[in-house]
């Protein structure tokens, strides 16, 4: 039988739980790295718009819901109407491929700590640094190429599992205690290295690179493509875990203040994140490579930048040592928020054991993603991530907001997040008009130009690095569907569930 709903200790431990969700990889790797690509500065402005028009709304509206039906993302949505029920599943079926693959980079992050200590003989030695992750995973680059699953690698895994359980096992209060730590402790880190990079002579150039706009890529449709995606990356939503996180909330929480504080950390971090690896590669003189964006980034550009900031080897390793540690507590609480969110929903659906079911989840997802430990699972994981990404979240971005926006009243989920402020309330103009226009039309613009950009590639992503076809409908389309398919599959069960006396929830709004 289902036990008491857990409840966070206190106003702030919410808020911390929330922001080290939303504080992840996607901060240290993604947002420089996209910065990058699209010219630095001109990224931050459409981020920042971005974040406005979607990130801070969605946010608020997404906490709002779970604190009042006090259920996971499928049973939040399932309260405002039963047809909607299967956004939320669909949330929670990305959510749990993406935790999938998450937990694979957090074993390279992992598996980076230790790696660090090769840093000793490679002073200088840009192009050995660049090969060290490379031949650490022993990827071959393609989906095919299986290759060996090498031992380290392994064990990294079986470690970043064990953490992420151990953080979760008793749910929001012992998340509680964990995001104390995880928080802090890389905001101090990257304090330390952005005052270290700063000081370094040609960091300003950097800098500058970042902050600067250049305002003529801004009507690229792709600078707005990966700015939402990652908003909505960064903040976790669109992903069932701020559901699931506000459905442990109090009635007396203010939603309002409390997003805005969220989102905005969430932006202050990525952004000192972007000083850190702007004025580290001017510093270096490696500017001009920075814009290989994505999971590289951190793994092949970053060691460039530690093999030659100083010339004593072992001052590089703890370096090393302390920036990939930093990466770790940052990936820790994301991690666990994306199979708590995933673990909510089922547990609060089917009136499972909330512990045994996160023990379950846990144990599949890990056995799921031994595959992106081989050697193909470089090749894999971009392709699942591009998936999950560009096409599965914008999808439920737009469904969520068509259905809360024109088949709910947008007006009640305002109440919800202004119940309890007092000085600043959000806008209903600010909220209506995002929720109900422009997020959806800006997705659904989005969503087209992203499909008709994958039509003129043949159907293909990835072509140019060897992906086939094949691959991209086992990792990409086929999960889309099982995605969109996820509800209704879960229907089934409620109903074969039922007939052996399974009484589903019925609360509703009102
Ligand atoms: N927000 C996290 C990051 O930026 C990743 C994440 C996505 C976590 C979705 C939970 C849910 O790395």
């Amino acid at each position: 039988m289902s036990t008491e709903r857990s409840k966070w200790s206190s106003r702030s431990a919410f808020v911390l739980a929330a922001i080290g969700s939303a504080v992840g990889l996607g901060n240290a790797w993604r947002f420089p790295g996209l910065a990058a690509k699209h010219g630095g500065g001109a990224f931050l402005l459409v981020y920042l718009i971005a974040m406005l028009v979607m990130g801070v709304p969605l946010l608020m509206m997404e906490i709002a819901i779970g604190r009042k039906m006090k259920q996971g993302a499928a049973g939040s949505m399932r309260g405002l109407n039963k047809k909607l029920e299967p956004i939320g599943w669909a949330a929670v079926a990305n959510a749990f491929v993406i935790s999938v693959y998450y937990a694979a980079v957090f074993a390279w992050v992992l598996l980076m700590v230790v790696k660090s200590i090769d840093f000793a003989g490679m002073t200088g030695d840009t192009v050995a640094a660049s090969q060290l992750w490379l031949t650490t995973i022993k990827t071959t680059g393609a989906v095919s190429g299986i290759g060996v699953l090498p031992l380290s690698l392994l064990a990294a895994f079986l470690v970043a599992w064990g953490s992420i359980y151990y953080c979760i096992r008793n749910g929001a209060a012992s998340v509680s205690k964990v995001v104390k730590y995880t928080v802090f402790i890389p905001v101090v880190l990257l304090l330390v290295m952005a005052v270290n990079g700063l000081r370094m002579p040609g960091a300003m150039d950097g800098v500058a690179k970042f902050f600067i706009p250049d305002f003529s890529v801004l009507g690229n449709a792709a600078i707005w493509v990966d700015a939402v995606g990652q908003v909505f990356f960064s903040l976790s939503i669109m992903m069932a875990v701020m559901f699931a996180y506000g459905s442990f909330l109090e009635r007396d929480s203010n939603i309002a203040v409390d997003g805005l504080i969220i989102a905005f950390s969430d932006m202050a971090i990525s952004v000192l994140a972007g000083v850190v690896m702007f004025s580290t590669m001017g510093g270096v003189g490696m500017l001009d490579k920075i814009s290989t964006s994505g999971i590289a980034t951190a793994f092949i550009v970053y060691p460039q930048a530690i093999v030659t900031l100083t010339n004593i080897g072992w001052v590089n390793v703890i370096f090393g040592m302390v920036f990939y540690l930093c990466l770790a507590t940052l990936a820790v609480d994301s991690a666990f928020s994306l199979v708590e969110g995933v673990s909510t929903s089922i547990s609060d659906k089917f009136k499972l054991d909330h512990k045994k079911t996160t023990l379950n989840i846990s144990i599949i997802m890990a056995a799921m993603g031994l595959i992106f430990l081989t050697g193909a699972g470089l090749a894999w994981l971009d392709i699942v991530d591009n998936f999950t990404n560009q096409f599965n979240m914008i999808i439920i971005g737009i469904l969520e907001c068509v259905a809360i926006g024109w088949f709910f009243k947008t007006e009640r989920v305002l109440d919800e997040i202004n119940l309890n402020s007092q000085k600043w309330k959000m806008p209903g103009w600010w909220f209506n008009t995002s929720v109900r226009f422009a997020a959806p039309v800006l997705l659904v613009f989005l969503l087209v130009w992203n499909v008709i950009s994958l039509i003129k590639a043949g159907g293909v992503y990835g072509a140019a690095d060897g992906y086939p076809l094949w691959a991209n409908i086992v990792g990409g389309w086929l999960i889309t569907i099982l995605v969109f398919a996820s509800g209704y599959i879960v229907k089934l069960i409620a109903a074969a569930r039922a007939r052996k006396g399974l009484v589903e929830d019925e609360s509703s709004w009102s």
